[in-house]
């Protein structure tokens, strides 16, 4: 999938991404045993007069962490206050935000793992018992007073669950992984998002669509609607295979769902460093990308379909990625 650079750009892709979210469970296309067990605690809560317990979702991006965290407030009746943690510095920013909730608000902090130190610190106590710890003064006249909260659920949302410390895990009274999206799950939220922009898709090229979005719902929407941009230009308002196979050529996204990064990844690693193993880093520069999406985006899906195994001295390619660049010989290597 080709990255989108341009902020401007990036925040109509938001926009368009969050017009199309499922407000319902009913709505909701897969995840069925996390929905499922949401479900129950939620019903549990309810019924106790409680507010849901504190929930982590993690999972790689766009499968659909955000979306949840909406279907929750919506169900459960609360409001929904979104947060991204990079953008929380200070323990004052999180004070704030913390003492503005009403009860049975749902806060929603995305990227979790990435909240400093001292902000998370402040967390702990609001989400163990809803009390907000706060110095005021300082140095030697300095003293602590507590503030009560309202009942909230915290939804925490993370790519790298494993970077959570686990004084802050173990304060989540549910911890749940979305997992990548089925063919059959991908086809019904292609048709939806057609019908949502009032296009229709033949079967074939849904599932096709399916078939290349490396189980990511946010991926099959994209393609989607550059699919549907082939066949507007053609003046026609529905989709067939050949605008399918004509946008995905053009998106150089291959039969499996791999872009040009996939790619240069996986012959990096067979080329320049015969086979493997070697450091993420090592190859992040080699390809010019940062190590931290490679960890995050690319390397799960690839993990996934057994293209890559991770070892402790690095990343391998297996033969069953090196078997798919075959072939490849065409693609540009950086
Ligand atoms: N759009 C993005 N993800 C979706 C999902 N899981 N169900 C329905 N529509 C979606």
């Amino acid at each position: 999938m080709a990255r989108i650079s341009d902020k401007n750009t990036q925040k109509n892709e938001e926009l368009i991404e969050a017009s199309l979210r499922p407000l319902t469970f009913d709505e909701y296309i897969g995840q069925d045993a996390l929905k499922n067990n949401l479900k129950i605690f939620m019903g549990a809560a309810r019924a106790r007069n409680e507010v849901l317990d504190h929930f982590l979702l993690y999972s790689p991006p766009g499968l659909g962490k955000t979306t949840l965290a909406y279907i929750i407030a919506n169900e459960m009746k609360g409001n929904i206050r979104l947060v991204n943690a990079p953008s929380v510095e200070r323990t004052g920013d999180i004070a704030s935000i913390l003492s503005s909730l009403e009860p049975g608000d749902i806060l929603f902090i995305d990227e979790i793992h990435r909240l400093p130190k001292v902000v998370e610190e402040m967390l702990y106590s609001a989400m163990e018992d809803f009390k907000l710890d706060i110095i005021i003064g300082s140095d030697g006249q300095s003293r602590s007073i507590k503030i009560d909260l309202p009942p909230f659920t915290l939804v925490g949302a993370t790519t790298r669950a494993g970077d959570l410390s686990s004084p802050l895990r173990s304060r989540f009274g549910i911890a749940e992984k979305l997992s990548y999206y089925k063919d059959n799950e991908l086809i019904l939220i292609v048709k939806r998002t057609a019908k949502y922009f009032n296009s229709e898709i033949d079967d074939e090229s849904a599932l096709e669509i399916a078939r290349r979005s490396r189980g990511t719902p946010r991926i099959a929407n994209r393609i989607f609607r550059r699919v549907r941009d082939f066949a507007n230009f053609k003046n026609k308002n529905i989709i067939d295979i050949n605008d399918t196979k004509e946008a995905l050529r053009a998106l150089r996204i291959d039969e499996i769902g791999l872009d040009e990064v996939d790619i240069n990844y996986l012959k990096t690693i067979k080329e320049r460093f015969g086979g493997g193993p070697v450091g993420v880093e090592t190859i992040a520069s080699a390809i010019g990308e940062v190590t931290s999406n490679l960890e995050e985006v690319f390397e799960p899906y690839l993990l996934k379909i057994g293209f890559i195994d991770k070892t402790p001295k690095g990343r391998i390619i297996t033969s069953k990625g090196k078997a798919h660049l075959k072939g490849k010989n065409n693609v540009h290597l950086l």
